[in-house]
């Protein structure tokens, strides 16, 4: 990363936050699935640090982790919704108990249009858990099962999240106060 990208940075949420709130949602999601086993979907490629911390803390059996690539397709495209999926499950998901780990939710498209293409192939139930809400610019209403952090709308990366392809591995979120990329 540049010395230029990282003075326009700020540390929006710290490491420690970030990890004594994975703690909450995995005792939370431990005390729901109680008694059952789940199926983990990652959403490529930002989830996947969340994905790895979250389900460590996770103390109910995961029968399967998969993970999906996909890319917003505006409003129109694909016959599957509105997004493209690279990267698809490997196994049948009817009658699994899912839990999909996403990193950010922000118009919602995305998360619209996986929830759909996996609804249609009848797993036993689907819930989202999210690291970070943008609100702002919602355009689909998504139900957030186990929600990290409302943000901002500010364009944010770290941990997992991307800065013009790089900073993924940094600890923390982080925002960028810079000029957007053309
Ligand atoms: P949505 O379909 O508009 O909800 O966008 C979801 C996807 O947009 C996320 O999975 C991210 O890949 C990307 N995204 C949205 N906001 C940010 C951000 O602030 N930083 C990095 N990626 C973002």
């Amino acid at each position: 990363m540049s010395d230029e990208k990282i003075m326009n940075s700020d540390i929006m949420i710290s490491s420690e936050s970030i990890q004594s709130r994975i703690k909450e949602l995995g005792k939370q999601i431990t005390e729901d699935y109680k008694g059952k086993k789940i199926v983990v979907i990652g959403v490529l490629t930002g989830a996947y640090v969340f994905c790895a911390d979250l389900l460590r803390e996770i103390k109910v059996p995961v029968e399967l982790l998969e993970f999906v690539s996909v890319s917003s397709y505006g409003d129109s495209t694909e016959s599957s919704g509105n997004v493209r999926m690279y990267l698809d499950l490997k196994r049948d998901i009817k009658d699994k108990h899912i839990l999909i780990i996403e990193d950010i939710v922000d118009t919602g498209l995305t998360l619209h249009s996986l929830m759909e293409i996996f609804e249609r192939r009848h797993p036993a139930s689907i819930k989202l858990a999210s690291l970070l809400h943008k609100p702002a610019k919602s355009k689909h209403k998504i139900d957030i099962d186990y929600l990290g952090f409302t943000i901002e709308d500010k364009f944010v990366y770290g941990y997992g999240l991307d800065l013009f392809g790089t900073a993924r591995e940094l600890p923390h979120i982080a925002i960028y106060n810079g000029e957007p990329k053309k």
